[in-house]
């Protein structure tokens, strides 16, 4: 059926077809530094908590303290009389809501969980909202909010993941794909090859630790008009998402967005905005919600914990016979399903495979996509594998992958719109001098410390979003105005834009702006799967061409252009020229005249048909050098080199900043992030930065990143995401440097020390 329907699609849809500014060096491809820098490090940017309203209300939510059952009593009286408290609101008062829609369940759901916030007595995860306090400050909420008294009726919990891994079952599908994909019989194969490494890989919940909470302010207005201000990633899901929920049509609320503090993938709609809403409405103020950081951990979700057994049968020249991926994710909804087993659905060429995943359900609060999901643990577990079995044949990591590049799509037979990784690999060993790494495990020590160096692989899939606008105005002075209700949450999506512009245009870097970050502004789509710059390029590009129609239709009857069709000209030198005959042409001045300004609108593609056809991720290669004490087993990341295949760079400084942030983000996973869970009553206890352990600066070496910069022919302007694709691969990398400085092996993430000493290795 797939296969028909590639061949279908190979048939219609047009071949490569290369955007001609692909290659464009005058803006695109400059290092520019952030145009909102100054406004981030003086305090002059403005964050959603920042925002002040007359008459602001302050709300405070109250978290369950079961994972399951139901609320037989709820007394709010001693927090109603609380000093400066306006109302309490539980399920008894709450106002009516509908259940809100999940993330990839339509293109404009934003949620994680579908059930609406206090609208009945069921308790389905621990750190549930079941009450939320308004008050005449934040203080005041807060305290009463510990006043609410709550009795439970307390129902066994599905909690722990690891105790319920026997009762996985496979989810109808994982994003879409077969949850299980398969090739030959791979377990024959497994058992008749020469060489075989076959383990379990395991990883812990993890949490989004974005230094800005979560905050939202909501007010009504009348004519049942709401402004909702909100720390959001999604800025037209969240409009859709709180209209529905609310039940007022969606141009009746205007969701703003200036400055996010990062996302990660959990600046989404949580119970926190809806019940803010439903405050204001109640209230009859404007009302401000900010999660508290516990909050963050029991009331938004993170990564599901994964279970993972990879298996691989190779020939003595390092040919792959088998591959085994089989996976269980501990999840809530099956539309966030943690997709570990993608990785392993496209890296390497194996003659049989098995690579798929199951679900356990569990009592807890829905998982959420973080940076990377998915891909992230899953090739933790893949990439360390990799290395175990050339540790096994006695073959270099790299070499063993180069033997087993595939020609085509290794699972799904599409050809690839690009593929270097090989040459990431290159490039990376020489920046890192892989030829001098240590060779045996455990055999290199300088000092107190075993030293040891380690490889794996970067992967994302490529993504364009469908749907999305975008306007340009030129000015009668010759500037440019981009406008879009994208989202900004520090990754340089402003700065790029106006690089992008003023390449397509024609105009230098200061002629242009982008506006965005208000739902008023053409919708564009939410800032997720690394996708956010491929489809706002798009719909630039779009409006670049609607620009050159509306403008031609202004060209002075007596000018160079008229008459001319949009193919006949280009963006210049601020004006638009003659392709055939360069020195002919007429500045935007002229074109716009005494009107003022000329606008387009453009519209991307709904479909993005070219993942039918081709195979369309990115690639990479990370290399680590780490330092293990010999008696403590204290392990310190020394030196990082990354070598990323993610298409045209339009901003190399602000893509080497998105790897930096997502090696930093993965050498948390790979030795210090778990979200532990007491099983007994479900409840998040690591819920602070003091129990849930990041990487600080003394734990960051200098991180090395390069780019291939080699556009794909498919992409606008030949781009891939960076957001992402820098932290696939580097627990792995890392694991397969510790198992080089110690020669012992740890399967269960995040290594600490207690794991390195219990393997045998310091002493
Ligand atoms: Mo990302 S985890 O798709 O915000």
């Amino acid at each position: 059926m797939v296969q028909r329907a590639t061949e279908a699609l190979n048939r219609t849809l047009p071949d490569r077809a290369v955007d001609p500014l692909s290659t464009a060096r005058r803006v695109v491809g400059q290092a520019v530094s952030r145009l909102d820098g100054p406004s981030k490090v003086t305090g002059g940017a403005t964050f959603t908590a920042d925002i002040d309203q007359p008459g602001l209300a302050y709300a405070s939510m109250v978290p369950s303290r079961v994972a399951s059952g139901r609320i037989r009593h709820i007394d709010v009286t001693r927090a109603a009389n609380a000093p400066g408290v306006i109302d309490v609101i539980t399920h008894h008062n709450a106002p009516a809501m509908d259940t809100p829609v999940l993330m990839t369940l339509t293109a404009k759901g934003c949620a994680f969980t579908d059930v609406a916030p206090l609208q009945d007595d069921v308790v389905r995860w621990n750190g549930q909202a079941v009450a939320v306090v308004v008050a005449e400050s934040q203080e005041c909420a807060d305290s009463a909010a510990r006043l609410v008294d709550v009795v439970y009726d307390a129902a066994p919990a599905r909690t722990s993941f690891r105790g319920l891994l026997s009762e996985a079952v496979f989810p109808a599908d994982v994003l879409g794909e077969p949850s299980e994909v398969s090739r030959g019989d791979v377990e024959d194969t497994l058992s008749q090859a020469a060489f075989v490494v076959d383990e379990v890989y395991t990883t812990p919940p993890h949490h989004h630790m974005a230094i800005e909470l979560h905050a939202t302010m909501a007010q009504w207005s009348p004519g049942d008009k709401l402004h909702v201000w909100d720390s959001t990633q999604a800025l037209g899901r969240t409009r859709h998402s709180i209209a529905h929920a609310v039940g007022v049509p969606e141009e009746n609320v205007t969701v703003t967005c200036r400055a996010v503090g990062g996302g990660f993938g959990n600046k989404t709609v949580w119970d926190h905005q809806l019940l803010c809403v439903a405050a204001a409405r109640v209230t009859g103020r404007p009302v401000r919600l900010v999660l508290r950081r516990q909050d963050v951990f029991r009331m938004t979700g993170g990564r599901a914990p994964t279970w993972q057994r990879v298996a691989l049968g190779a020939a003595p020249d390092g040919h792959l016979q088998a591959l085994v991926h089989d996976s269980v994710t501990g999840i809530v909804h099956e539309n966030s399903p943690e997709q570990v087993s993608v990785p392993a659905r496209h890296l390497y060429a194996s003659d049989t495979y098995r690579i798929g995943q199951k679900k356990v359900v569990l009592d807890v609060v829905p998982n959420a996509s973080m940076r990377a999901p998915g891909d992230s643990v899953g090739s933790f577990a893949l990439e360390s594998a990799i290395d175990e079995l050339a540790g096994h044949l006695g073959i270099d990591p790299i070499e063993l992958r180069s033997r087993n590049e595939p020609a085509v799509d290794p699972t799904e037979g599409t050809r690839f719109s690009k593929r270097h990784l090989m040459e990431a690999y290159r490039r990376g060993a020489e920046r890192f001098g892989w030829p001098d790494r240590n060779r045996v495990p455990g055999a290199r020590r300088d000092g107190r410390w075993l030293v040891g160096h380690g490889t794996a692989s970067a992967f994302y899939p490529y993504i364009r979003m469908p749907g999305g606008k975008a306007r340009i105005r030129i000015t009668a002075d010759g500037h440019a105005v981009v406008t879009a209700a994208a989202n900004d949450m520090g990754m340089g999506t402003e700065t790029v834009q106006v690089q992008h512009a003023a390449e397509r245009l024609g105009l230098p870097l200061d002629r242009v702006s982008f506006e965005f970050g208000d739902s008023t502004l053409p919708d564009s789509p939410i800032a997720a799967g690394s996708a956010q710059t491929a489809s706002l390029v798009i719909t630039v590009a779009q409006a670049a061409e609607e620009l050159k129609k509306v403008l031609l239709r202004r060209a002075p009857r007596h000018s160079a252009l008229h008459g001319l069709k949009p193919a006949d000209v280009v963006f210049r030198d601020g004006g638009l020229y003659r392709v055939s005959d360069p020195a002919q042409g007429v500045s935007f001045e002229t074109l716009v005249g005494e009107v003022r300004h000329v606008d387009a609108v453009g519209s991307s593609p709904m479909l993005p048909l070219e993942f039918m056809k081709y195979s369309m991720h990115g690639y990479g290669a990370h290399f680590c050098e780490v330092r293990v004490d010999a008696t403590t087993g204290e392990t310190r990341v020394s030196r990082w080199v990354a070598c990323i295949d993610a298409g045209r760079i339009i901003n190399p400084k602000t893509a080497a900043s998105q790897i930096r942030g997502a090696v930093i983000m993965g050498i948390g996973s790979a030795l210090m992030e778990e979200g532990l869970v007491d099983s007994r009553a479900g409840r998040t206890v690591t819920a602070s930065a003091a129990d849930y352990h990041m990487p600080v600066h003394a734990d960051v070496c200098d991180i090395d990143v390069s780019f291939l910069d080699i556009p794909d022919p498919l992409t606008p302007m030949g781009v891939h995401g960076v957001g992402e694709i820098g932290i696939v691969g580097v627990a792995a990398a890392i694991a397969n440097a510790v198992h080089n400085a110690t020669g012992v092996r740890v399967r269960d993430l995040p290594i600490t020390l207690d794991k390195i000493i219990d393997g045998g290795a310091a002493r």
